[in-house]
């Protein structure tokens, strides 16, 4: 199907020339976030700049990320960047494209509705219980590999129905060694196909061949059990189309591999920065504090207590804000379009950054303040739908959005009525972007039992 014509111009957009041959690939590599912002402030809504040979466009005009996302979002594919995990990802949600995304999505969906969602509510409190009961008043810890290790535990049992210390180590660690090789692998410049008998690809063949291997075992595993059980993987098996087809096992894992890691380390990221935030701003952590003794006063929230917690709300959306969790999605042009006015031509990318837009003073004065106040009037609703998007939109939104949000509401406030955390005056905090926002080396705290 073609576009609607539009009127063109044929030129590009203003943007950074870049080097001969490199355009603003070293730039994007160096400082990619205040690359991204300077782009947005010096050349308007919508910027153009290279990468060796590729056209990238950066769109931070919240009109036209809705064209790209939800009104032409037909007319595009994820970028080249999310293609590069399909050796690991396979053909899961976040990679596949076209009929065969939407028959998953389909398949997948009822999962992620509200209800069953809530469903999840006891095990989030139980596992959170685990973590705050291994922990000692006084000692000093890595908040973001607490919260990881956290979120990792509700992902392979709400996945898998895994408990097993074991299981969960031998899957953590054939899945880091994969994805640490993937990431070496993205950070080259010429790469050869994974097909090409390499050292570096014989090293990550052979990690994801063993990854797959721990993996096909948790479905057998799931397979074979007489009842299904509350987890995902139970319904996904049985689970079928309209045509009664359901997934085979090579499908259950894609989908089983990307659940897991586009869902655990976002949140957790949520809750690392949240925390980070609030160690740095008492008031708000007073505030916190006043509204969970009012409404909980000591008990284990349940879902049921989330919509009377606005000021824990607030701080999550603010938080997210602040730190988005994923701060740089892209889609490509599979024909000519049009956008904003100028021609994007096929195979064009189009970054679109909540790190840029989240931080447009335009919609949040005083944007780099972390103000959970700001949203507590209805600011969502005043400002263009596309300035804040944490979970991206349109028809490839987030599907685990309800899930991640209870999870941090129920984690922030179970934690914080028992724990405050103190940062470590001489650490270090900084920003690593990566496929998400990680902070570089953790981020020390002290526990304080409350
Ligand atoms: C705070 C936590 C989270 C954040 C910030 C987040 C963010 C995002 C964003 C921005 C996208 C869109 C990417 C794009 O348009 O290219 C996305 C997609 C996705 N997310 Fe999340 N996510 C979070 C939690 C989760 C959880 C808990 C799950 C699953 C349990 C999950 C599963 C997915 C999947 C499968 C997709 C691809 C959907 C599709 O293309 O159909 N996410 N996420």
């Amino acid at each position: 199907m073609n576009p609607p014509a539009k009127p063109v111009r044929r030129e590009l957009p203003p943007g950074p020339k870049g080097t001969l041959i490199g355009g603003s690939i070293r730039e994007f590599s160096e400082h990619r976030l205040d690359f991204f912002v300077d782009v947005a402030r010096k050349y308007g809504g919508l910027a153009s700049f290279r990468f060796g040979p590729r056209r990238m466009f950066l769109a931070s005009d919240p009109d036209l990320i809705e064209q790209v996302l939800v009104t032409d979002a037909r007319h595009y594919i994820k970028h080249f960047g999310a293609r590069m995990y399909k050796p690991v990802l396979g053909n899961g949600l976040v990679t596949s494209e076209g009929d065969f995304w939407l028959r998953q999505r389909r398949l997948s969906q009822p999962d992620f509705v509200k209800n069953r969602v809530l469903s999840y509510a006891p095990l989030m409190v139980e596992l959170t219980d685990r973590m705050l009961s291994s922990w000692t008043s006084g000692e000093i810890v890595d908040i973001h590999f607490q919260f990881s290790s956290l979120t990792s535990a509700i992902a392979l049992k709400t996945l898998f129905d895994l408990d097993d210390a074991g299981d969960r180590e031998r899957f953590s660690e054939t899945l880091r060694l994969a994805f640490d090789l993937m990431s070496a692998r993205f950070r080259t410049i010429f790469r050869l196909p994974t097909w090409f008998p390499s050292k570096a690809n014989r090293q990550l063949n052979r990690a994801v061949t063993e990854l797959f291997k721990v993996v096909d075992g948790f479905i057998a595993q799931g397979r074979a059990r007489p009842e299904p059980g509350n987890d995902l993987l139970s319904r996904l098996v049985s689970a079928q189309d309209d045509d009664g087809s359901r997934m085979t096992d090579r499908q259950l894992r894609d989908e089983m591999m990307t659940l897991y890691l586009a869902g655990h380390e976002t949140t957790a990221l949520t809750l690392s920065w949240s925390w980070y935030l609030l160690s740095q701003h008492p008031k708000v952590e007073e505030k916190l504090i006043a509204e969970w003794k009012q409404v909980l006063n000591g008990r284990t929230p349940t879902p049921d207590d989330l919509p009377h917690l606005p000021y824990t709300d607030a701080v999550i959306t603010e938080a997210m804000r602040v730190y988005p969790p994923v701060y740089l999605i892209g889609r490509e042009a599979t024909c000519d379009l049009e956008l904003g006015g100028y021609r994007v031509k096929k195979g064009y990318t189009i970054f679109m950054s909540q790190w840029v837009n989240h931080r447009d003073p335009r919609h949040f004065p005083d944007q780099e303040r972390f103000q959970p106040e700001r949203w507590l009037d209805g600011l969502a609703k005043r400002i263009p739908k596309y300035a804040y998007y944490p979970f991206g939109g349109g028809p490839r939104v987030c599907i685990g959005n309800t899930f991640a949000l209870m999870e941090a509401a129920i984690i922030l406030a179970a934690v914080g009525q028992k724990y405050r955390f103190t940062r470590q005056p001489d650490a270090i905090i900084d920003i690593s972007p990566q496929i998400t926002l990680l902070p570089a080396y953790g981020i020390p705290a002290k526990l304080e039992r409350r």
